[in-house]
């Protein structure tokens, strides 16, 4: 069976693309089978985090939603570049895809005066879930409340909610989340991100869980680290000792937990 979990935040830069990509490469150093939809179709990123450039990439899920290819057409294996970032064989082939949105500017211009089938969406996750019999399934969205963010939400078996400690993310979340309640999310956690040294995590944590009554999955401070990476490979395999990757490790930990167990089928 294969768990969604989608990544939102209300507002933009966030660090929703970077935490699907790090939660993602987890789960696959565990031996999962992981997909991540780029469903930011407006300002899609996340290729480049697994390496991905443009002449590599020959249909999109924009194709897909066009009606012109196959959705297996669109999923690329990047668990070679896991391996490369680490330098050595670690991750077997066709463990985790990547499928990107088009970054052509004529293609996300048709997209946002067109429109496309949002339920051609959701038949998307399915086909792919069971083709590539996958673990998990990551949904990197667009921020604020565009309709596949609605739709992403609505299909989630768990929704991540990521926000920076700012007024203007603290209005915007209570905002998100409360339209993932009247869309009955059963399960929802969420993420404090690009918190400086001089705030105590522990306690920042504690208060957004008694602001919004939903569990803090994690607190990641700001990094410099990060800035230098600047959406150029996976933070955690680059520092795997770092305090923002023992609080991926633990956001990991969170999600596992708050997800059913797959049922064990006795013969
Ligand atoms: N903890 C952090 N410390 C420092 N920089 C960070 C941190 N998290 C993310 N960033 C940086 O913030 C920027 C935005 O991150 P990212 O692309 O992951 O956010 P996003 O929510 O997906 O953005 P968008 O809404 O544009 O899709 C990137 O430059 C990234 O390197
Ligand atoms: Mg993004």
């Amino acid at each position: 069976m294969t768990q969604i979990i989608s990544i939102h935040s209300y507002r933009g830069g966030t660090g929703k693309s970077n935490l699907v990509a790090n939660l993602a490469t987890n789960l696959v150093l565990e031996g999962k089978r992981v997909a991540i939809f780029d469903a930011d179709i407006q300002s899609p990123g996340i290729h480049l985090l697994f390496g991905l450039d443009d002449e590599q990439i020959k249909y999109t899920l924009n194709d897909y939603l066009w009606g012109q290819c196959p959705l297996a057409e669109t999923a690329y294996d990047v668990s070679n570049f896991i391996n490369k970032e680490l330098g050595k064989q670690v991750v077997e082939s066709k463990s985790i895809y990547l499928v990107p949105s088009s970054m052509k500017p004529e293609e996300i211009a048709t997209v946002l005066s067109e429109g496309y089938d949002v339920e051609l969406l959701h038949q998307g996750f399915k086909e792919l879930s069971n083709l590539l019999a996958l673990d998990y399934l990551f949904v990197d969205t667009h921020p604020g409340l565009s309709e596949e963010t609605l739709l992403a939400i609505g299909i989630s078996d768990v929704t991540v909610v990521i926000l920076r400690p700012d007024c203007q993310d603290y209005q915007g979340t209570a905002v998100v989340l409360d339209v993932a309640r009247q869309l009955e999310v059963s399960r929802m956690l969420l993420v404090a991100n690009k918190v400086l040294p001089e705030v105590n995590a522990d306690a920042l944590g504690t208060k957004i869980e008694n602001i919004y009554q939903v569990p803090v999955a994690g607190v990641l401070p700001i990094s410099n680290d990060m800035f230098r990476l600047a959406s150029q490979g996976i933070f955690c395999l680059r520092h795997p000792n770092s305090s923002f990757t023992q609080e991926i490790n633990k956001i990991t930990q969170k999600i596992r937990e708050i997800l059913p167990q797959p049922v064990e089928l006795s013969r």
